[in-house]
């Protein structure tokens, strides 16, 4: 596992890209050499080898796809979240500007594209349909998480399917790249996927625990981010669906002021999380989907030495820190 996130972080950063017009490329290399996790990519290559595959050199353009695909995501999603930092830095919008932010992800997605072109062509048609299907569902997904901030109310299954959309789709659809360019056939491909696909409900749920419970030291991101915007998290719409009518008034109160006004938001909203116990209800969720995950892996038609890597990787990101 660490020797192919070494592959995959040495694949992306020596990444060349043109000179000029600088406000278009500096963006690309500054958002690949933030660093992150990479793990979409690692995904790839650890599902390609899953399959037996041992020329890794086969999978890169696919990972190198799938990364550059996700970085052109967070530069457009800095931009309609209005977030100040990602990976611990300034972000793209912010550190340049608007239309910058806008054409640079946009030329990343061109790179994508660009890069799942160089593999095997036998397999290119089924890995350019699978990125397809899973880059537009992103978009869905993004376009129903902006939706989703101005509406009044929520409903559980309405917020999963949305981030099964902006976030689930491409673990899963990284997973199954792997899978189709080692020969994997369409039922083995099709349970990597559903694996990927609940490891990455798990993820988000994550991602919006850390976004408002995160170490601000360490997690990359504005600790409170999502408060701040009335972002429809797991958190908030469960708060929603168990509050009490009391209290329904406070946090409308709380949703009607902007941080500017009322510096106390953040904490004000956290202590709602408290006493109805939001964060566990929320690990509680996360771990059913992982279990999930487990399940798909268990039906996986490989030897069991061989899922041990992507079970450790899928416990890890369940806990991690950033
Ligand atoms: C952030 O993804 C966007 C989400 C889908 C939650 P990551 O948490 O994988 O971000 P990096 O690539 O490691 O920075
Ligand atoms: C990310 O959702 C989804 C995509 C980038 C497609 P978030 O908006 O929660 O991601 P972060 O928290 O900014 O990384
Ligand atoms: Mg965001
Ligand atoms: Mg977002
Ligand atoms: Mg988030």
């Amino acid at each position: 596992m660490q020797h192919l996130q070494q592959l995959v972080i040495e694949a992306i950063e020596t990444s060349q890209f043109p000179e000029t017009p600088s406000n278009l490329y500096d963006p690309i290399r500054y958002i690949l050499t933030l660093g992150g996790k990479r793990v979409r990519p690692v995904l790839t290559l650890m599902a390609a080898e899953l399959f037996g595959m041992q020329e890794m050199d086969e999978i890169i353009p696919a990972a190198k796809a799938v990364e550059f695909f996700h970085n052109f995501s967070l530069i457009h999603d800095d931009l309609m979240d209005k977030a100040p930092l990602r990976r611990g830095k300034t972000t793209v919008h912010e550190k340049w500007d608007a239309n910058i932010a806008i054409l640079s992800g946009d030329g990343l997605l061109v790179k994508a594209y660009e890069e799942i072109s160089k593999c095997n062509p036998i397999y290119l048609p089924a890995t350019l349909k699978i990125l397809s299907k899973v880059a537009m569902e992103v978009c869905e997904g993004q376009q129903l998480d902006m939706d989703y901030e101005s509406r009044d109310s929520l409903t559980m299954p309405e917020y999963l399917e949305m981030i099964r959309l902006k976030t689930s789709v491409l673990l899963g659809g990284a997973l199954q790249l792997g899978a189709i360019l080692s020969g994997a056939d369409e039922q083995q491909q099709q349970l990597i996927y559903d694996f990927g696909e609940n490891v990455g409900l798990a993820f988000q749920l994550q991602d919006d625990i850390l976004d408002a419970y995160g170490d601000p030291d360490t997690f990359g991101k504005i600790v409170g981010g999502d408060i701040m915007i009335n972002k429809k998290t797991f958190l908030l719409v469960k708060l929603m669906a168990v509050i009490s009518d009391d209290d329904k008034t406070v946090l409308q109160g709380l949703l009607d002021t902007s941080i500017e006004t009322a510096p106390s938001k953040v904490t004000d909203m956290l202590a709602l999380y408290e006493k109805y116990e939001i964060k566990i209800a929320a690990d509680e969720l996360k771990d059913i989907y992982t279990q999930r995950a487990f399940e798909k892996m268990e039906a996986l038609n490989v030897p069991n030495d061989r899922k041990e890597a992507l079970l450790v990787l899928a416990n890890n990101l369940l806990v991690r820190q950033q």
